[in-house]
């Protein structure tokens, strides 16, 4: 059986910047900066002009991916694309990232898994090239969110925490004794709704309400992401440190036997607690929410291929991730670098 490695990293940032005191300024939120930081971590996030979407940002962060890897987008046994928030409704992202990449043929395929999207992403991956059914399989996760954010002072609870980005790897077999050892996921769809944004209602005839002109009417509660801010919090800490514990368990190793642990970026007050519960090195534990908020299913994607880039990940490092978020959906990987 072949291992499966990361054999490539990139990331991609809009390039308009909307720091928390833009909220107040340029939005008329009714918030501030310290509110935020005091919360979260969130300095700043990057926002999408309007044209630009996430099969968009995705193709830049899967050039770099690809370009690192050495590979043509033609040479891909599959394109895996994490969102919550697709360009429509249908068909996917991938697909349009695949037309991009100029490799028609190349199947396609979305993941809806919002913040554990990359690691369901993964997931799969990892399972395609050991299986032998890929040598090349293609994962971004992109998110914009922008479009989809009440930046109003009654949104603020939820819009001052999303930015819009996109990372990317390649995940390609080898023979080399290295690469993604084991992940665990986890969902629990009992709290389906503490986290969801229900733009429509498929059970309603028809699925969005017409007005007497035969106009679609939405409605703010409908429209808007709705958010249960504290059990969030509660339940990302413990998925979180149980199913990183739950990977440390299976390999015998302690939480701090990992070089290097990238968390979901959702709160930096929730990685810290994490990090800190854990005992592990706060120089292990690298961030970047507070440059780009919460991006999703970007997080972890962005994140390694900011740490690649910067030269912070050596061969043979011990590397853990792990996410939590909407469904309630988690999980947690274990890679050999
Ligand atoms: C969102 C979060 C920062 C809110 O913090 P909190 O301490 O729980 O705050 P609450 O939601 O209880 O709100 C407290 C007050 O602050 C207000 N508030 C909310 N957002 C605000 C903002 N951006 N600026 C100023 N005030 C704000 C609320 O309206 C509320 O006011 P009220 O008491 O007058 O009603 C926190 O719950 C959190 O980070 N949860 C996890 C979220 C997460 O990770 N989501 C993604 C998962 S993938």
């Amino acid at each position: 059986m072949k291992n499966a490695y990361i054999s490539g990293t990139g990331y991609y940032y809009p390039p308009r910047v909307v720091t928390n005191q833009d909220l107040v300024d340029q939005y008329g939120i009714d918030t501030s900066d310290e509110w935020i930081q005091k919360r979260t971590g969130i300095k700043a996030r990057h926002f999408a002009d309007e044209g630009v979407g996430s099969a968009e940002m995705g193709h830049h962060a899967a050039k770099m991916a690809l370009d690192n890897a050495g590979i043509k987008a033609t040479e891909l046994d599959m394109i895996l694309f994490c969102t919550l928030s697709p360009d429509h409704t249908f068909p996917g992202s991938g697909v349009y990232l695949q037309a991009r990449l100029e490799c028609p043929g190349v199947p396609a395929m979305d993941i809806r898994n919002q913040c554990s999207g990359f690691l369901y992403g993964l997931q799969t991956a990892a399972a395609l090239v050991k299986s032998g059914a890929a040598k090349h399989v293609l994962l971004v996760g992109a998110e914009t969110h922008s479009a989809a954010l009440d930046l109003t002072t009654r949104g603020r609870g939820v819009s001052s925490l999303f930015g819009d980005a996109a990372g990317a790897v390649v995940v390609s077999a080898t023979d080399e004794d290295r690469g993604i050892q084991h992940i665990v996921l986890g969902a629990d769809g009992r709290y389906g709704d503490v986290l969801c944004q229900k733009i429509w209602d498929i059970t309603k005839r028809p699925f969005i309400p017409l007005d007497e002109d035969g106009n679609g009417v939405v409605s703010p509660e409908m429209m808007w992401a709705h958010m249960d801010g504290k059990l969030v919090f509660k339940n990302a800490v413990e998925k979180m440190i149980t199913s990183l514990a739950a990977i440390c368990w299976d390999y015998k190793m302690q939480v701090t036997d990992l070089d290097m642990v990238l968390f979901h970026q959702a709160n930096l007050r929730i990685n810290q607690f994490i990090q800190q519960t854990m005992g592990l090195d706060e120089a292990k534990v690298p961030s970047n929410i507070e440059r780009c908020g919460n991006t999703t299913a970007a997080t972890i994607p962005t994140l390694l291929a900011e740490q690649v880039e910067q030269g912070k990940v050596e061969p043979g490092m011990k590397m853990g991730m792990a996410a939590f978020g909407s469904g309630f959906t988690w999980g947690a990987a274990y890679l050999v670098w």
